[in-house]
Parts: structure tokens; C-alpha cells; sequence
């Protein structure tokens, strides 16, 4: 093994650049050559590679975004793409590659590792934390701390005007930011996609709120939660079921991948980055690093990605308890 490759897919997730830059260092450190492919697997098919060294990572482990830059590569879909790609991986001798991203870019690389026995490692990196095999995604504890702080921003204006807001965070397959951030920052209810908890439930709620006392709440729903509606139509079927509440939307939407990564996220990303690095020079393939019960383990690629993450269902009964 000499030359690793490297590349970011996806949706970019706070803290990409710090597992960049534990990649390319645990390479220099142990002699190998770190070549970045840039945009994701349209790099790979376009040949957008780039040498590093320890040094081209410099002052990147507090900045969000990715330096690679991200795609999602539909010719990388097919055939003829996949082909183009491995090409130019050989004509640069790349020896092995590290896929950073979530589960989309990994069935990618489990199919190009199965057409062209390329060694490949995953490194977990989404905000949405819906990866199996890892108990935190890079970019997950960033997503929940950015979120949390709206939150409580928002709050501000809803008890000053005594308002009913529902606020629309990311997670189209998962609830894991919606449930954590509910908890963090004291919403009222939670809806996700992993639980039905019914629009008649949402209402009693709040109307049981307003006769406790409560002048203003906030409703917390992920992408895809499971009521069938919106979060535009959601706040319209409680103003049409609901007296007395002055309600409002606010939809996060991407700022909630921005900003500098958290601690967490950082010490994550490096120790994931080294340990990919070092499962490579022990021939291992075909594999993504992931953290259980805090140490940086294996699982298969395949399982990763077919694997369901549960929601902790313990949070949602805190979640009833705290909003009485
Ligand atoms: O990164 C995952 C995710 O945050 C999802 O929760 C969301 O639905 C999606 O990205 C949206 O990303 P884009 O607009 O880049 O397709």
C-alpha cells in the first residue's frame, strides 16, 4: 500500500474537513502518499485529484463545509461512470480509498468494490446520524448544538408574542436531530418519521398546555415525520382544531449542515480518520470505521448501510414528562 485516496460524497456534515485531515496525516505518518479527489465520485470519473501533504490540511480542523467540496454523482450510477473511475484510479496507482459520507455513498463504493476489488474503507459523516454499525455520525453533535441554539432563539420571539411555532428540522428518514434538540431545548412535542403519534394526540397536547398556564410552545418536526402533513399543513389543521393560538413556521433547512464542528465532532473525525487509515495497512476492506461504547470499531459496509438506527424511545417518554 503507497497512495490512498480520499474523497467526500453527499450532503456535507460539520467536521468533513477534520476527518480530511486526519486521513491525510495518518497517511504522511505512516509513508503514504494522500491523494484528495475532489466533488465527490465525479472526481473520481473526471480525474480530479490532487496530491497533499501534511501541510494542505493546515487550519482546516475548525472549519464546516469540506474542502474537497461534495457531490451526489449520478454518472457514478452507472456503469460506463464506475469504469471511468477506476481507470483513473489506476493510472495514478491509488492503492485503496476512503469513502467519507453517509449511506448513499457507501452502497456507491460497496458497488465499485464488488466490480473492481478496489480496497475500501467508509467514515461515517452526516448530520443525520441514521448510519448503523456507529452510535454518532461527524457532523451529528455539530448539527444538534446548531439546532438547539436556534431553538432557544426562537423561543425568545414565541413567549414574547405568545406564539406557537413549528419549527422544521432535517431528517427525512430519521428523528434523531428532531428528538435529541426537542429534549435539549424543551419543546412540546416531537414528531418524527419512527413514530406515528397521531394529530389528535398534537392537540390534546396543546390544548392541554394552554389550560396548564402555558402562553407559548414549540412543536418540533423532523423532514419526515409520519403525520402525513407538512409542516405548513400542520400549522394549518391546529389552527383549524385549535383556539387561541397564534401560530408560525420556521424551516431550518441547510444552516443546520454550516458552522464550525464541535469538539466532539473534531476528536471523532481524527480518531476515525487514523483508524481507516490504519485498518487499510492491516488489509482490511470493505468495512466502516464507526464509534461503540466510545471505541473506534468495524462494521461491514453492507451491514452499515442496510442496518436500521433505532431512535432512543426513552427520550420520547422524557420528552412527555418534561412538557407537562
Ligand atoms: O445530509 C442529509 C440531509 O441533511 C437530509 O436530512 C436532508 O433531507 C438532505 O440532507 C437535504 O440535502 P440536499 O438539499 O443537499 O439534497
Amino acid at each position: 500500500m503507497k497512495k490512498i485516496a480520499f474523497l467526500t460524497s453527499g450532503g456535507d456534515a460539520p467536521g468533513m474537513n477534520a476527518a480530511i485531515r486526519a486521513v491525510t496525516r495518518a497517511c504522511v505518518y505512516n509513508d503514504l502518499i494522500p491523494v484528495g479527489v475532489s466533488k465527490g465520485f465525479d472526481g473520481l470519473i473526471n480525474g480530479d485529484f490532487v496530491e497533499m501533504n501534511a501541510r494542505s490540511v493546515k487550519g482546516i480542523i475548525n472549519k464546516g463545509g469540506t474542502i474537497l467540496k461534495t457531490a451526489r454523482s449520478s454518472e457514478f450510477r452507472t456503469i460506463e461512470g464506475r469504469k471511468k473511475a477506476y481507470n483513473n484510479l489506476k493510472k495514478n496507482n491509488i492503492d485503496a480509498l476512503i469513502i467519507i459520507g453517509g449511506d448513499g455513498s457507501f452502497t456507491g463504493g460497496l458497488i465499485f468494490h464488488k466490480e473492481f476489488k478496489l480496497p475500501i474503507i467508509g467514515i461515517p459523516a452526516t448530520i443525520d446520524n441514521d448510519i448503523f454499525g456507529t452510535s454518532h455520525t461527524i457532523g451529528y453533535d455539530s448539527a444538534l448544538n446548531t439546532v438547539v441554539d436556534v431553538i432557544d432563539k426562537i423561543r425568545d420571539t414565541a413567549s414574547s408574542h405568545n406564539r406557537l411555532f413549528f419549527i422544521e428540522v432535517m431528517g427525512k428518514d430519521a428523528g434523531h436531530i428532531a428528538l435529541n434538540t426537542g429534549v435539549g431545548a424543551g419543546a412540546e412535542e416531537i414528531l418524527i418519521p419512527e413514530e406515528n403519534l397521531g394529530l389528535d394526540r398534537l392537540v390534546e397536547s396543546l390544548k392541554r398546555s394552554k389550560a396548564t398556564g402555558k402562553s407559548s410552545s414549540i412543536v418540533i418536526v423532523a423532514e419526515g415525520d409520519k403525520t402525513g402533513k407538512n409542516v405548513f399543513e400542520l400549522k394549518d389543521y391546529v389552527d383549524k382544531n385549535l383556539d387561541g393560538y397564534d401560530a408560525r413556521v420556521s424551516v431550518l433547512g441547510h444552516l443546520q449542515r454550516g458552522g464550525s464542528p464541535s469538539c466532539f465532532d473534531r476528536v471523532l473525525a481524527s480518531r476515525m480518520g487514523v483508524k481507516a487509515v490504519d485498518f487499510l495497512l492491516e488489509n482490511k476492506t470493505n468495512l466502516m470505521v464507526g464509534l461503540k461504547d466510545g471505541i473506534i470499531e468495524l462494521t461491514p459496509l453492507e451491514k452499515a448501510i442496510k442496518g436500521k438506527t433505532n431512535i432512543n424511545k426513552e427520550l420520547l417518554r422524557v420528552s412527555d414528562i418534561m412538557s407537562i
